[in-house]
């Protein structure tokens, strides 16, 4: 008697400290032998090539949401319970879980604040910001990279952008772990009702917020998408707070984990670090290189709105894909020596920032604030070092490390 092989069997083991912390042995093992296969594990069918992955991105007969077109139970899915209604009202509002035409309507009115150009007026103040936080950990010589400066820098732009008053930026962070334990393959009861808890708080703070000021309007995004609220018809007042809820969340989580694991990867490539200290000329296509060598968000989902065929298998509408991005990032099939760190791989057509209609709308910010930190950062501290090997979180979805311990000679 043959044994089904199963993702378990070839290493695809999300609660597993090892496999977080190394997926990259069983990606390449679904990739070669089983590019589709169903995880009896989590109920998803597990998609791990790169062609598949960006074909799958631009189908329309997939969506990050079925809730649009079907009830739970049309779905085979039994309905979350009721004391999770306010996550889940949150969530049908944020435009990362919406569909055409909700998703094109609430994305244009946010997108003018993010494009390449509006971004780039940003420069100055990132850099202003960069340099305060790299001056205070090079005061301090022994710190955590993570916590001390890699965290600090996308957490004030968003909340800045969005105008989130100083004092109450400390919550930002706690607010947003908590709402996205939801996402993690491997969460209980009590990650659930964090979740809940923290999107009830989070929602109720951003309503006074919102309240405040649409009557006194300042220069910030806030203020710019509470008078389109107040004018009714284009924004309601719950989709602004989901609206900003996902701005804040989305603006840091991976660009946070991006940026540490990209110091790790490069602790662990002494000669690309060198390469990169020697020549910083290089820091724009080594920040592509470092998003694709270790994907700081290596699985997003899909459901299966209309039937799919995929490598002769029929995956019926109401089935879930886990659309592995990051092995998808790896494939030999597309990329030269994809195990490899090339710091000046050009072209570099990556999927960390996704593809299709939802494509990351912070991709332009994420790529200035990671350039500007990654260049100061290599500028100014010359001699940086670990001190110890990093943890990483027990969590797959938003895979990130817990530590950096760092010190400067
Ligand atoms: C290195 C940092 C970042 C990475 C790797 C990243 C990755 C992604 C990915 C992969 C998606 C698409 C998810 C899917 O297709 O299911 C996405 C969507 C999104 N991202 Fe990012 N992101 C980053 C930074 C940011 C920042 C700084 C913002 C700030 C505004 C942001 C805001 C968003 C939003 C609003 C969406 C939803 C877009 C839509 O549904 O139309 N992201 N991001």
């Amino acid at each position: 008697m043959t044994v089904p092989v199963t993702p378990a069997g070839l290493g695809y083991t999300p609660a597993d400290p090892a496999f977080i912390a190394d997926p990259y042995p069983a990606f390449a093992r679904l990739r070669a032998d089983h590019p589709v296969i169903y995880d009896p594990a989590t109920n998803q069918w597990l998609v791990a090539r790169f062609a598949d992955v960006l074909a799958l991105l631009r189908d329309r007969r997939l969506g990050r949401s079925y809730v649009h077109v079907a009830t739970h139970e049309e779905f085979g899915r039994t309905p979350p319970p009721a004391w999770q209604a306010p996550f889940e009202a949150s969530q049908r509002l944020q435009l990362i879980d919406m569909e055409p035409p909700d998703h094109t309507r609430l994305r244009r009115l946010v997108s003018t604040a993010f494009t390449p150009r509006t971004v780039e007026g940003l420069r100055p103040r990132v850099t202003e910001l960069v340099d305060g936080l790299v001056s205070a950990a090079l005061e301090r010589g022994a710190f955590d990279l993570l916590a001390d400066l890699i965290e600090q820098l996308p957490v004030a732009v968003i909340a800045e952008l969005l105008g989130i008053p100083p004092a109450d930026r400390g919550q930002l962070r706690p607010w947003s772990a908590d709402m996205t334990l939801m996402f993690e393959l491997t969460r209980g009861e009590a990650d659930e009702r964090r979740a809940v808890q923290a999107t009830v708080e989070f929602s109720d703070y951003l309503r006074t917020l919102v309240r405040d000021r649409r009557a006194r309007p300042r220069a910030d995004l806030l203020s710019e998408l509470a008078l389109v609220a107040e004018a009714g018809d284009r924004l309601s007042e719950d989709e602004l707070i989901a609206t900003a809820i996902l701005l804040l969340n989305a603006g840091h989580e991976a660009s946070v984990n991006g940026a540490a694991n990209a110091w790790w990867t490069l602790f662990r490539h002494p000669q690309a670090l060198a390469a990169l200290r020697a020549d910083p000329g290089l820091v724009p296509t080594a920040v592509e290189e470092l998003l694709r060598f270790d994907t700081p968000a290596p699985m997003f989902e899909r459901w299966v709105l209309e039937d799919i065929e995929l490598h002769g298998i029929t995956i019926p509408r109401g089935e879930e894909l886990a659309l592995l991005f990051a092995s998808a990032n790896r494939d030999p099939a597309q990329f030269a020596n994809p195990d490899g760190l090339v710091l000046d791989r050009a072209p570099n057509p990556h999927l960390s920032f996704g593809a299709g209609i939802h494509f990351c709308l912070g991709a332009p910010l994420a790529r200035l604030e990671l350039g500007v930190l990654f260049r100061a950062i290599l500028e100014q501290m010359p001699t940086l070092e670990l001190v110890s090997e990093p943890a990483w979180k027990p969590r797959f979805v938003l895979r990130g490390l817990q530590a950096l311990p760092v010190r400067v000679a």
